[in-house]
């Protein structure tokens, strides 16, 4: 069976970690990024973040994993930590987390973001999505079906004031909405800070989501600097990955110092794609930011 977001609200812990992931790798956002996800997608990167703050005999407590998606990898992590005797809690965001099913007509549904754009058509019981995928879509047939949908969905919704009707979808795992150790927050790490996360935590994760085929140079920035204003200054920790198509981990565990200034700890393989962004001393930053603080998001290279 393939997961639609109406068979995930209502299978409860029935379905398999295979249709999770491909249910999540299905739902791509309006600012062009993926919510794919993994079980033990970032193990390895688990193993070794723990490790070096072992070595560095530091038990941070005060977590937040930035774009979570399903949230399952914030769980493997929260239990890894708990097994090596490392008690923290884990404030786990997404840029979207709760959506919207709304039926139009018999057996036609979409999923809508917060601001009321289809992320699903749901035909049936066949998940359709509402992003074209270049020319090539309209010689396969499918660009027209996708663009006959979005067209007939906006005519719909705003027809019928559909948006009212719609039944919340939580997007997260069940066993991660359900821990302890985890607490859920929507966010958007490129809008300014909210301050009640200022300061606030003492290591910050954020895998797949900080990628050059995502977002522009002016906009990785702008992430970092709200990323670091969230953590609690000297001494706390910043980790970055992506997670190639090969299923291989390339990060880097970054460490502020005393003049707060980030530092390499460690790496996996090849380091973060993005290390240069976070090392720099942040000349033309402000610049680059006040460029592209209209901008619309750039559109990104494949779903990771
Ligand atoms: C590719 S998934 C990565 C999920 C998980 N971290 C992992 O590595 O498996 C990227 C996630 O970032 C979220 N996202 C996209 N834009 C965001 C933003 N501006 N702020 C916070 N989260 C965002 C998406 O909703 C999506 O769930």
């Amino acid at each position: 069976m393939i997961l639609n977001a109406r068979s995930f609200l209502t299978a409860g812990h029935t379905f398999t970690q295979r249709q999770e992931a491909a249910f999540f790798a299905s739902i791509r956002l309006r600012n062009g990024t993926f919510k794919t996800t993994d079980h033990h997608r970032l193990d390895d990167l688990n193993l070794l973040v723990i490790g070096e703050w072992q070595k560095l005999d530091r038990k941070p407590r005060e977590i937040m994993d930035v774009g979570v998606s399903s949230g399952i990898s914030s769980l493997e992590w929260a239990d890894a930590l708990a097994r090596a005797g490392i008690d923290a809690k884990i404030v786990a965001t997404d840029l979207c987390m709760h959506a919207s099913l709304v039926p139009l007509l018999p057996a036609y549904e979409v999923l809508l973001d917060r601001d009321g754009k289809v992320i699903q058509h749901i035909l049936g019981n066949r998940p359709v999505r509402w992003s074209l995928d270049g020319p090539r879509d309209f010689f396969r047939g499918t660009g027209f079906l996708v663009a006959a949908l979005n067209a007939f969905a906006s005519t719909l919704l705003l027809l019928t004031n559909g948006r009212r009707r719609g039944k919340d979808v939580l997007l997260v795992n069940p066993d991660a909405r359900d821990n302890a150790r985890l607490s859920f927050a929507e966010d958007d790490i490129l809008a300014p800070n909210p301050e009640h996360l200022r300061g606030r935590f003492n290591a910050i994760r954020v895998a797949n989501l900080l990628n050059r085929g995502y977002f522009d140079e002016a906009q990785l920035r702008r992430a970092v600097d709200n990323l670091k204003d969230r953590l609690m200054g000297a001494g706390s920790f910043l980790i970055v990955n992506r997670t190639h198509a090969d299923g291989n981990n390339n990060g880097t565990i970054f460490q502020l110092s005393e003049a707060n200034k980030f530092e390499i700890v460690a790496r996996m393989r090849d380091g973060s794609e993005i290390e240069d962004i976070v090392l720099s001393p942040d000349a033309d930053g402000a610049q680059l930011r006040a460029a592209s603080q209209n901008r619309s998001l750039s559109t990104p290279s494949r779903p990771r």
